[in-house]
């Protein structure tokens, strides 16, 4: 059975006009892109490459010059659309004098949510997120982490088939962006459709399956992360270490298309997290105690 397309975009283009009307920034040069259910796709792409342009005119908040963009099958702005899917801005936008419960049963409530399904919810996200040692405390003291640790639970309050994300995890610290990781991951695993933008190309290579490249508006790349950086002139062959002769057999047998023996290296994001993550649990223990 083939999959459904959640998001289709067909020959979508903007240019940005000016003041007068006239032609001023061509955002996006035509553009098409098919995002299947279940997939986590990552939109990548310098700064001013079109990536914000491209999440705006599939939700209806900008008007596309030329072409078509569909979530669900359905146009840009479609009320029963907008519902199944989740949206967390580039920029952080919260009300300061709200705590994190009260900025998500408002948003809660602004999807129909029952007493129940919401309280049972903002529970769960605000906890997810990490931010259940703050969920009293008014936004206007968060820090930037945080508020976007709250942004996030916010996008994900309607429970959305669809989760858009924009540079999710800016001004996270390595830690939070670990855990949104782990939550994007688990969003797919739960079957939901991810898109997400993202500077920090790691990121994007640990959770995506598919991948564009957008440059000055123009796609430059786009295809499965592992097919993208796959280096197929080059094989690796892993052998525990200490079994020396083992490996001298294998140097023997490799001959002349040897090129490198080497320890592989540790990612700096585990062995970041492998520091950080048992300091962080003695400074919670000692906050509790
Ligand atoms: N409201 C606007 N009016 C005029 N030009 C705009 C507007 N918004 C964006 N642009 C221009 O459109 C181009 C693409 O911008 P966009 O915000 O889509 O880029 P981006 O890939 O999201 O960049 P970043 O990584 O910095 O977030 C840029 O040249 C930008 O200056
Ligand atoms: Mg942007």
């Amino acid at each position: 059975m083939a999959q459904a397309a959640v998001i289709q975009i067909k020959g979508l283009s903007k240019t940005y006009a000016d003041f007068w009307g006239r032609a001023r920034v061509e955002a996006l040069k035509p553009l098409d892109l098919e995002i299947q259910e279940g997939e986590i796709f990552g939109l990548l792409g310098p700064n001013g490459s079109g990536k914000t342009t491209t999440i705006k005119l599939l939700l209806g908040l900008l008007n596309a010059t030329n072409g078509d963009a569909f979530m669900f099958g359905q146009d840009p702005g479609n009320q029963d659309a907008k519902r199944r899917v989740g949206y967390l801005p580039e920029e952080t936008y919260l009300y300061k004098f709200l705590n994190a419960e009260e900025t998500l049963s408002f948003y809660g409530k602004l999807f129909g949510l029952d007493k129940t399904t919401l309280d049972t919810r903002i529970d769960a996200l605000i906890k997810q997120v990490g931010l259940d040692h703050a969920r009293k405390r008014r936004l206007g003291e968060y820090s930037k982490g945080m508020a976007r640790r709250l942004g996030l639970a916010q996008a994900l309050i309607n429970d959305p088939d669809l989760v858009i994300l924009d540079e999710p995890t800016s001004g996270l610290d390595p830690i939070g962006t670990a855990e949104v990781k782990d939550l994007i991951v688990d969003l797919k695993q739960r079957g939901k459709t991810v898109l997400l933008c993202s500077h920090l190309l790691a990121d994007v290579e640990d959770v995506c399956d598919r991948l564009a490249i957008l440059h000055n508006g123009q796609l430059k790349a786009c295809g499965r992360v592992d097919e993208l950086l796959m280096s197929e002139d080059r094989t690796v062959v892993e052998i525990k270490a200490g079994e020396e002769s083992q490996l001298d057999a294998v140097k023997a047998a490799a001959g002349e298309a040897l090129i490198n023996v080497d320890h592989p290296r540790e990612r700096l994001e585990s062995y970041f997290r492998r520091i950080v993550a048992p300091q962080q649990d003695v400074t919670k223990q000692e906050n509790e105690a």
